[in-house]
Parts: C-alpha cells; sequence; structure tokens
C-alpha cells in the first residue's frame, strides 16, 4: 500500500466464506460416521486437481472440479456417487455462508478499492455473494471462467489487478490459503495471510509479508503499511 488509492484483492472462499463449517453437516448427513474424512479428503483433493488442471492447461469448471473431487472423496470411503447424488450435495455449496467477521471486516475496508479473486465460477461467486449479503462489497470480480485457468495460475491475479487499474506495487493480496498468498507473491503482490484455522503455512521456501487473525484486523494493519 503506498498511495491514497490502496486497494486489496481478496481470496473468496477460504478467507470470507466457511465452507467447511457449512459442508460439514451436509456431508454428515449424507454419509453418516466417516463424514470428517470425506470433507478433508475432498477439500484436499478440491484443491490437489486445479492444481493438476492447471499445470497441464486442461481447464473445466470449477462445479466439474467440485464434482470429481467428492466422487473420489466418496469412493475412498466406500460410497458410489450418482450424478444427482453429487448435485444435491453439492448444491449445498451455493448457499454457503460468510464467517462472523466477514461483513464487519470488509465494512472497516470500505476507503480501499477491493477485487474479489476467486477460482469460484461467476454463477457460484454471484450466488455467494448474494447469500453472504456482499453485492456491494466488492469494486471488481474475477472468476476461474473468465481466466480460463485456476490460482496460483499469474493469469488470475493480474486480472484482479486489470479490474481495479491499478500498479502491482500498490496492492496486497489477502487469503487464508498459504499456497494462494505465496502465489500472489510470486506474481509481485504483497501477501496477507489471514490465519482462519490451525493449519500451518505450506513449506515452499517463502513467508507471508503479514499475519491477522481475523478480517477484522486488516483495516489497522494496511493503515501501517499504506
Ligand atoms: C477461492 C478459493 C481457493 O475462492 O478459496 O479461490
Amino acid at each position: 500500500m503506498i498511495d491514497r488509492s490502496p486497494w486489496g484483492d481478496f481470496d473468496a472462499y477460504g478467507p470470507l466464506l466457511d465452507v467447511q463449517g457449512m459442508m460439514q453437516p451436509v456431508f454428515r448427513q449424507a454419509f453418516g460416521v466417516p463424514a470428517e474424512g470425506i470433507g478433508e479428503l475432498w477439500r484436499r483433493k478440491y484443491h490437489e486437481y486445479t492444481l493438476m488442471r492447471t499445470v497441464i492447461d486442461r481447464y473445466v469448471d470449477y462445479w466439474q472440479v467440485a464434482t470429481d473431487a467428492l466422487v473420489y472423496a466418496a469412493r475412498h470411503h466406500g460410497h458410489e456417487l450418482s450424478a444427482d447424488d453429487c448435485t444435491a450435495i453439492l448444491a449445498h455449496y451455493y448457499h454457503v455462508r460468510s464467517f462472523g467477521d466477514t461483513k464487519h471486516g470488509l465494512t472497516l475496508l470500505s476507503a480501499y478499492k477491493k477485487a474479489l479473486v476467486s477460482n469460484g465460477n461467476a454463477s457460484m461467486i454471484s450466488s455467494m455473494l448474494q447469500v453472504a449479503e456482499l453485492n456491494d462489497a466488492f469494486d471488481g470480480l474475477v472468476s476461474s471462467d473468465q481466466a480460463g485457468t485456476f490460482k496460483p495460475h499469474a493469469r488470475m491475479y493480474a486480472l484482479g489487478l486489470e479490474r481495479l487499474k491499478v500498479p502491482v506495487e500498490h496492492a496486497v493480496f489477502v487469503s487464508s490459503n498459504s499456497w494462494d498468498v505465496i502465489g500472489a507473491q510470486e506474481f509481485g503482490l504483497k501477501g496477507i495471510w489471514l490465519r482462519r484455522t490451525a493449519g500451518l503455512w505450506e513449506e515452499l521456501g517463502a513467508a507471508p509479508n503479514d499475519v491477522i487473525g481475523g478480517l477484522d484486523k486488516l483495516s489497522p494493519l494496511l493503515a501501517t503499511i499504506t
């Protein structure tokens, strides 16, 4: 942050929306006891598949990736899912709620221009903004279907800069996913890790520029680095 028109890019599902909190009861209802294992494997496969598809340049919609990861995770735990089963389970993804501090934290950032840069597709993002009542919270949106690839591909972060028409050195990127913070830093952005869980920082030879424990801590932090 170095001028009077500070701004930031936000990852969506990790820092703003409580996907695991929302999906765990859904998995529990669908699968019973091994729900935690399925939820965790789903999350890991989901990420692995976006990375793999980025590396081999075989983009498919984020919804398809979510479905493929769910089929794998359920099968690993002995459940074969039909396409209808997947649709019924993942329909809840469209109603995922924000964390308790999301709305307030974004309100505190009203002086800053903000773009949402998400691996979600445009319809998932638009539904999520509506359910979380965040329709007016962002000045720009980037979804993976617009870029034809997923973060941490540089094209995603570049589109975030384009949306807000600011130079890279004036920007910060905020995510609860350390791989995403590192991807943004590799692109040239200042990366802030919003530590939502006890999950560890990934060992990729990089460190975050700053770490915060809640979204409401971002505004005071930015005031010190603008
Ligand atoms: C996103 C996920 C990766 O919104 O948090 O891009």
